[in-house]
């Protein structure tokens, strides 16, 4: 088996603890070489923890890409707006690369990377985990199965859970269409990919509704501060920096939790760094007094080939943070539930089974294993010379579906047909 050598620009929470960990599972199939980031900190980290020497520790992806060829593969984590022009240079450079969703924020750059990686003839990667968990693997199966006959079809659910939200799309760095992206595209390119995926169909036209109804001034509670920690409902707020980060069930720090989200918010997590973090940083502002103005509730309507239909929300308001898939055939249904992580295929008239995901992988760690098995797919095909799911030639289409789709919210949904869109669209 060839051990890879890779090199990562972008140390965040993807970059370094979702990608360069792969690393400590599998040391045989990944060696990291060359790190970049422009903060000192999260570069003199990754260093040590992975024993890459100080010349090939770089303080911002634009140095590292000046550089000869330094790795096998180039793992882009940076933000958004900037992986077109990683992406670019690297191609430039000749890597094969994994490159973080979305492609870019454009339509045209977009397009540009998946033309320049063609020219190139290298390997580009998109990280559409979802194709790779066991979840949606098992849906595709049933699907392909013939069980519940033709699919016509399918309504599915993005619960991004009220702290998510709060966390990504309101304090975060996804709360602003200006600064990174529109709502619909960082977070749904993986739905809309999914979706294409699973009924093996073409989305031919969207329409979309939805706005920032409630991340705003005028409904912030009465006598409210602009930081928690000067706010009297500090610790009744459900969007308090403190009940979210210290005293959450599932991701406090009271909990035993010191990873994500809280290492977004400090390097390491301990009690006094978090404070600190809630007390001075951006995670500690009022949800209601944020720059924010991405959508906290958007719903599609998408019209695929051979007259299947799909609808499609995406919400804010949840308990929980995760997909919920009921796909309906002509012989029988599938209900999906990533939460419960159960599948259950009833053919009609027929006595319904149920898969538990649980017993069929044995890694859902990373969303719900994709992340591994999508670095452990994308070695075997570069090894192998085969071609790995999600793959850029294919990740455009879902991409243009969710510009699409905020074409239309825009324009208060009005339909907007996708070979007409990608056509005005590209260069
Ligand atoms: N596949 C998924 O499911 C998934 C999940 C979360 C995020 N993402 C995407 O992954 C990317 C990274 O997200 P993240 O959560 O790790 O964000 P992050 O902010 O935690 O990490 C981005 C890192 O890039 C660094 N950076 C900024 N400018 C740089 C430059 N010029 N050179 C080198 N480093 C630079 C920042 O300092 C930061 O450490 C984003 O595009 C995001 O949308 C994908």
């Amino acid at each position: 088996m060839k051990q890879f050598t890779v090199a990562i620009v972008g140390l965040g929470g993807r970059g370094l603890y979702t990608y360069a960990k792969y690393q400590e599972k599998f040391p045989e199939r990944m060696k990291i070489v060359a790190i970049a980031d422009i903060d000192p900190e999260k570069v003199r980290y990754a260093s040590e923890r992975y024993s890459v020497p100080a010349d090939f520790c770089f303080d911002s992806a634009e140095n590292l890409l000046e550089r000869e060829k330094l790795a096998d593969v180039l793992i882009i984590a940076t933000q958004d707006c900037q992986h077109r022009d990683h992406a670019l240079a690297a191609l430039k450079r000749g890597y094969d690369i994994l490159l973080e969703k979305p492609v870019a924020v454009t339509v045209s750059d977009c397009i540009d990377i998946r033309d320049a990686a063609i020219r190139a003839g290298r390997s580009v990667t998109i990280c559409h985990v979802l194709e790779f968990t066991a979840f949606f693997r098992k849906i595709k199966e049933v699907i392909k199965s013939g069980v519940i006959g033709e699919p016509v079809t399918v309504e599915a659910i993005e619960n991004v859970g009220y702290w998510h939200q709060a966390h990504s799309f309101v304090r975060g760095n996804w709360r602003n269409d200006e600064i990174e992206s529109p709502m619909i595209l960082q977070k749904c390119c993986h739905d809309f990919d999914i979706l294409s995926w699973l009924l093996d169909k073409k989305c031919l036209s969207v329409s979309s509704l939805g706005s920032l109804k409630y991340f705003k001034k005028e409904n912030a509670p009465e006598g409210s501060a602009e930081r928690c920690c000067d706010c009297k409902y500090a610790h009744s707020c459900p969007y308090s920096a403190y009940r979210i980060y210290f005293e959450s069930k599932e991701m406090g720090y009271d909990h035993g939790n010191r990873d994500w989200p809280l290492n977004i918010l400090t390097e390491n997590p301990d009690r006094k760094s978090l404070n600190e973090a809630i007390e001075k940083g951006p995670y500690g502002r009022c949800v209601f007094h944020c720059d924010n103005n991405v959508v906290d509730h958007q719903i599609v309507s998408m019209q695929m080939e051979d007259e299947v239909t799909v609808s499609f929300t995406m919400t804010a308001f949840t308990a929980q943070n995760f997909r919920r898939v009921k796909v309906m055939g002509t012989l029988g249904e599938i209900v999906a539930d990533q939460r419960e992580n159960l599948v259950t295929v009833t053919p009609f008239g027929g006595e319904s089974t149920v898969y538990d995901i649980t017993k069929l992988a044995d890694d859902l760690s990373g969303h719900g294993g994709g992340d591994n098995r999508m670095m452990t797919e994308m070695f075997d095909a570069l090894e192998k010379g085969g071609t790995v799911s999600s793959s850029i030639k294919e990740a455009i289409a879902p991409h243009l579906v969710a510009f699409a789709a905020e074409e239309s919210r825009k324009k208060k949904g009005e339909r907007i047909f996708m070979a007409e869109f990608e056509k005005t669209n590209s260069k």
